[in-house]
């Protein structure tokens, strides 16, 4: 078993299946390629670009370095994220096969543009669960955080995956001066659909590396607005889990991923993979191992693991130059 000084294992493994994305959030993808920019990916360095095309994973190979990976690991979940996933192509035969693995728990993080008339193949090729990111009700400013017009898509999609029953969270980024005016909104959109809503606090990532204190509201002020309409109660934190929870007087559960204020590194059991075979023990270190050369050797892919795993912060993310359209959250 591979562990840290701290008992920390890899427990979950995150997959990223594309780095290109259909939308442009402000917090991911940068100016100069964002707004009226065809490509939207020009934002990092080079190396991480889509145009590395011929580095680009197919399903086999996805499926080589995953069964590597559970059987050294034995993982308990499987997160299929981008970019955007539901680009991928072939994302159903790959969901089919990582089932076939004996990984039941598959999940998938998604801005749902693409979601609706595909929930119940999604759901019988194995998938369990769906994260949507929806950072505001309001058109107008979902459009300027996602800058991306059709709203009304994006909640057909959310409205498909409740009538299937499948396991939802909603997953938003609030902005200082951006999308605050919509953390009410967003609760009781959710609390309406019984929905659970996580706020996540801004991460120093990507575009936004260096100028993220003006736009970063904390996890104290997403409690304030909250309490000044409701009565919360904070329910207990599950061992490895992002967010902390809490409940409202009128019975709406929503959690809080608070990466400055109540950092978690200290349980983290996230190992992470993106489009190209690179691996990545933690957020803040944007330096992936590649792996597949190793993949028929266990001695090696052991020790890279090791490598990686000690790749974790001790206490708190540190920032980074990758943007979550490469690595995906
Ligand atoms: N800080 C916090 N959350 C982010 N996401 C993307 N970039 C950032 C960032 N810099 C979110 C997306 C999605 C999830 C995978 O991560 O909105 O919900
Ligand atoms: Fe796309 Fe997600 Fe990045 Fe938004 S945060 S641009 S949906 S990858």
């Amino acid at each position: 078993m591979i562990t840290d000084q701290y008992g920390r294992r890899f427990e979950k493994l995150r997959v990223s299946l594309i780095n290109d994305c259909n939308f442009a959030c402000v917090y991911c993808v940068g100016e100069e390629t964002g707004i009226g920019g065809k490509k939207f990916i020009g934002s990092l360095s080079p190396e991480f670009s889509v145009e590395k095309g011929s580095e680009k994973l197919r399903t086999d190979d996805f499926m080589q370095l995953i069964s590597a990976m559970h059987a050294i690991l034995s993982l308990k979940s499987i997160r299929l994220t981008g970019g955007e996933p539901l680009l991928y192509g072939e994302l159903i035969p790959l969901i089919r096969q990582i089932k076939a693995l004996g990984i039941d728990d598959i999940r998938m993080t998604t801005n749902a543009f693409y979601l609706k008339g595909k929930v119940n193949d999604l759901i019988a090729a194995g998938l369990q669960a769906i994260n949507i990111s929806v950072d505001a009700i309001d058109p107008v400013i979902f459009a300027r955080m996602s800058r991306n017009n059709h709203t009304e898509r994006v909640f057909e999609g959310i409205n498909e995956a409740v009538k299937s029953g499948i396991e939802i969270k909603l997953n938003a980024v609030v902005l200082r001066n951006q999308n605050d005016s919509q953390i009410i909104p967003l609760l009781e959109y959710s609390a309406e659909r019984n929905i659970p809503i996580r706020y996540l606090e801004l991460m120093k990532m990507g575009p936004i590396f260096n100028q993220q204190k003006d736009l970063f509201y904390p996890e104290s002020e997403i409690l304030d607005t909250i309490r000044s309409k409701y009565d919360i109660q904070e329910l207990p934190r599950k061992n490895g889990a992002t967010s902390r929870y809490w409940e409202t007087n009128t019975g709406a559960k929503f959690g809080i991923i608070a990466n400055e204020s109540t950092p978690f590194c200290h349980d983290c059991n996230r190992l992470r993979m993106d489009s190209r075979g690179y691996f990545y023990g933690c957020l803040s270190n944007a330096n992936g191992i590649r792996l597949t050369e190793f993949i028929n050797d266990w001695p090696q892919l052991i020790g890279k693991l090791e490598e990686l795993l000690a790749m974790k912060q001790k206490l708190k993310f540190q920032g980074s130059i990758l943007s979550m359209r490469n690595i995906g959250g």
